[in-house]
């Protein structure tokens, strides 16, 4: 046995035969190897990689036992291992980390966030930052020409990469403050996509130094970014992604955009279910601030079957969540909400748009800050008219 022999079983065990078969490949040359007096020296220190590759092989076996169960969740594969020395923000004046959630896709988390986040800046003077965590870049597509910007100069890729630095991040981010003053935004594009699932893999694994679905909090609890903004909202993704994940993890709260049709209540049900699960030893989760009705038929008025609808998830949330509520201002289907999407913000470009995401905006400052923080946080509003006509 030698260095060309490990290289062939370094390669073997990369190769299609795996560890398992490139241990049953050394234990044949071992024994070869102890017959011929050359190759005896040799033989200590096979006997060695030999132990290795054993405890190699026994913990991908484990792991993959462990993956094979079906009533495991992946996503709680390992415990949790939040980032040492920093903690959830907490209290009155902490800023709140607000995800926009529903595992239902097109019901218009992307356009409340972007939408909500203008109000929250405009109208109460808020620092927001804005993060766009779905590969498909919906947030980022919308709220760019709003600067009269094309494509992002960063990707929210460098927020769960190996060698991040909370400091250089948030030095790196989209300026937006022509459109909403001292607000970021974090962008996002289709590369993404294969990153997170190879860092999901490499966990699962066991390949990382730590527990990769806190990356995202490890920079939105550092004192940097709690100095810098008072409110974060992350657009998530409808499927349970690496950033979705991560997105839960460090929210505060979360708002869950959904419409009044018969095949929603349902979706919510599964999602709330699913949330108390994953959060069961992962340090309590986010907490629900409350359902958005969006795309509704009338205004402003419910239509009898989206009444019905409202009422069932009333009865979910009252399961699940019992300190969240449906908020009584629904934002109804118009054309100049559609029309804005990949332009800019409906906010800042037509008049009813403003004044339904304003008293959207108001209930929500409620649900997070209470009555007494949103009324303070609303006594410093920037110029939301002269803002809304300069776009
Ligand atoms: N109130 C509204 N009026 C008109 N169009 C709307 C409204 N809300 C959202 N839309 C449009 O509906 C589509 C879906 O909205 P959006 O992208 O915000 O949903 P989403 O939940 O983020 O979708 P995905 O699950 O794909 O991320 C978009 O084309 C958007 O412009
Ligand atoms: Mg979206």
């Amino acid at each position: 046995m030698d260095v060309s022999d490990i290289a062939k079983l370094l390669g073997l065990a990369a190769g299609g035969v795996g560890l398992a078969g490139a241990v049953s490949w050394a234990k044949a040359s071992l024994r070869s190897a102890k017959t011929s007096e050359s190759s005896a020296a040799d033989a200590d220190a096979l006997t060695a990689a030999l132990a290795e590759s054993y405890e190699r092989v026994a913990q991908f076996e484990h792991i993959l036992s462990r993956a094979n169960d079906e009533k495991r969740d992946l996503w709680r594969f390992w415990p949790a291992a939040p980032p040492r020395g920093l903690s959830k923000p907490e209290g009155e004046g902490a800023p709140r980390i607000v995800s926009f959630v529903n595992l239902k896709g097109g019901v218009g988390k992307s356009t409340l966030a972007a939408n909500l986040a203008a109000h929250f800046a405009l109208a109460r003077g808020m620092k927001v930052l804005l993060m766009d965590l779905d590969y498909q870049g919906s947030v980022s597509n919308t709220v760019l020409p709003a600067v009269r910007r094309d494509a992002p100069t960063t990707n929210i890729r460098e927020w769960f990469a190996d060698d991040r630095d909370p400091v250089r991040i948030l030095g790196e981010l989209e300026d937006i403050g022509g459109a909403l003053p001292g607000s970021a935004l974090a962008a996002s594009s289709y590369d993404l996509a294969p990153f997170e699932q190879r860092l999901w893999l490499r966990w699962i694994l066991g390949e990382t130094e730590d527990d990769v679905r806190f990356r995202l909090a490890q920079t939105l609890w550092s004192d940097h970014a709690l100095r810098r903004f008072d409110l974060v909202f992350l657009d998530v993704p409808p499927r349970m992604t690496l950033t979705a994940v991560n997105a839960l993890c460090a929210s505060t709260h979360f708002i869950v955009p959904t419409l009044l049709d018969r095949t929603s209540t349902q979706p919510i049900e599964f999602m709330l279910r699913q949330f108390q699960t994953l959060f069961w030893g992962l340090g309590g989760g986010p907490r629900c601030a409350g359902v958005v009705a969006n795309l509704t038929k009338l205004e402003p008025y419910l239509l009898d079957g989206e009444e019905s609808r409202r009422l069932e998830i009333v009865e979910t949330l009252r399961q699940y969540e019992s300190r969240a509520k449906i908020f009584e201002r629904h934002v109804p289907h118009r054309e100049d909400i559609a029309e804005s999407a990949g332009l800019g913000f409906a906010y800042h470009r037509s008049e009813r748009a403003r004044a339904i995401f304003d008293r959207l905006g108001d209930e929500i400052a409620e649900a997070l800050f209470g009555a007494e923080g949103a009324r303070v946080a609303s006594d410093a509003p920037h110029d939301a008219d002269n803002a809304a006509t300069r776009h």
